[in-house]
């Protein structure tokens, strides 16, 4: 299958987890690279459906090894719960398949409060973040202050962090948010108690990535989250504190560049977007309701509803300039049944000038007007169709018009939720 690296070609939620299982099952290795238990990649197999925020998703196909590598922020009881969760479904969640970049960092109580201190304080002005701890969790790798994976192991090195850390964290949430402070010996010991379970899963990624590529390819990289929730390109700073783009599939895992074949971005036949910021293809009107409840669009994560509005050409051209796609995989196509005409977002309008690429100035992307294409819509039932040919009419034209539109083809059409309801080209 070659070495492949997944995106979301939007703002996340696209679907990924269903094709992240489905490329799975042809893969060897499964590696995250970015992100944290912000993310949540829902999976329906049989019926059976699984949520899973921080495990990369090919942990439901027996025999593969799952990576978590260097770029992703881990929540230690977040990984330990999903494991035993896992695990109480008879699903090997092993050392052996499954493993944790010992350069991965960890994700503290303290991240967490100061999270959901700093989004209570900026009323009016509110990222949405998950309130997982995240970005605070990204600040400390950045000003080199953080808390490795790798560190579990050093119990001095642990506590002479967590000590550091408070010294800071306890003023601000004291001072600056009035905010419950955290009590260093607590933090320390409830940490260093579930590192015996986390040590043995504790790893060299980057050897374990090139020593597969090296037998022969079939890694995936599993990006989480979206294009333009990415901390340079996304529409900041409404975006999340990791780089999304496919690129950082490289630097997220250890995996050289060269390396990587293949790049499919997920595409939802829609749009949809979960908390604050600009969404210029936004419905607020009764058809924006019925892609909400005919797409089930709540989060994963928080079960906040997602905001919907019909496709955006333009994020997508920009997602396939910066991640160089090969292929696109299009989700959710069935949910646009029964309306009666589909409309694409081809361009923006902004005094006086036409963008095809999204304007680069903060805030610019709330002075936009879409300029749309109509399209027709259709009424059968798709969700049963196994080949482009047993699409009606104007779904194909939808699906040809997005390639058109992108330039990059439609590989893979998803019809339902289900493994089986994919239609491969
Ligand atoms: P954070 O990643 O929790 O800091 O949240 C920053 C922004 O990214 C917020 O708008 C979140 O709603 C959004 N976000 C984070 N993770 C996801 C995801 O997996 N899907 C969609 N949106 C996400």
């Amino acid at each position: 299958m070659a070495n492949t690296v997944i995106i979301g070609a939007q703002w996340g939620d696209e679907g990924k987890g269903k094709i992240v299982d489905m490329l799975s099952a042809q893969s060897r290795v499964i590696v995250r690279f970015q992100g944290g238990n912000n993310a949540g990649h829902t999976i329906r197999v049989k019926g059976e459906e699984t949520i899973l925020h921080l495990i990369p998703s090919g942990i439901l196909h027996e025999g593969k090894i799952c990576l978590i590598g260097n770029g992703v922020v881990l929540d230690p009881e977040v990984f330990l719960r999903e494991a035993d969760h896992l695990k109480a479904r008879g699903i090997d969640v092993s050392p052996a398949r499954l493993g944790i970049s010992k350069k991965a960092h960890l994700i503290m109580p303290y991240h967490k409060s100061l999270d959901k201190a700093r989004e209570a304080k900026r009323a009016g002005h509110k990222i949405g973040t998950t309130g997982r701890g995240i970005g605070p969790c990204y600040e400390d790798k950045a000003a080199r202050v953080g808390l490795r994976a790798g560190d579990l192991a050093n119990p001095e090195l642990v506590r002479q962090k967590v000590r550091h850390a408070l010294l800071e964290k306890n003023v601000l949430l004291r001072e600056l948010y009035k905010y419950d402070t955290l009590d260093e010996a607590a933090v320390c010991d409830e940490l260093l108690q579930l590192a015996p379970r986390l040590i043995p899963y504790l790893t060299d990624v980057e050897s374990r990535i090139h020593e597969a590529v090296n037998a022969g390819g079939d890694v995936l990289f599993e990006g989480a989250q979206g294009i333009h929730l990415d901390i340079d390109h996304g529409t900041y700073p409404f975006v999340t504190s990791s780089n999304t783009v496919a690129g950082n599939a490289s630097a997220g895992s250890g995996v050289a560049p060269s390396r990587l074949d293949r790049i499919v971005g997920i595409v939802k036949a829609y749009t949809t977007r979960v908390g604050s910021g600009p969404f210029p293809t936004e419905l607020l009107d009764d058809t924006g309701s019925y892609l909400r409840s005919n797409g089930h669009e709540f989060g994963a994560t928080t079960g906040r509803p997602r905001r919907c509005g019909w496709l955006d050409a333009v994020i997508l051209r920009e997602t396939v300039r910066l991640n160089g796609l090969t292929d696109i995989a299009l989700t959710k196509l069935d949910v646009l049944r029964n309306l009666p005409a589909l409309r694409i977002c081809v361009a923006y309008d902004c005094q006086e000038r036409r963008f095809e690429y999204l304007p680069q100035e903060e805030g610019a992307l709330e002075r936009v007007t879409p300029v749309y294409e109509e399209l027709p819509g259709f009424e059968e039932d798709i969700s049963q169709c196994s080949s482009f040919a047993d699409l009606p009419a104007a779904v194909q034209t939808y699906v040809r018009r997005i390639e058109e539109l992108t330039g990059v083809k439609v590989s893979l059409i998803s019809v339902g939720a289900d493994r089986q309801q994919t239609i491969v080209r």
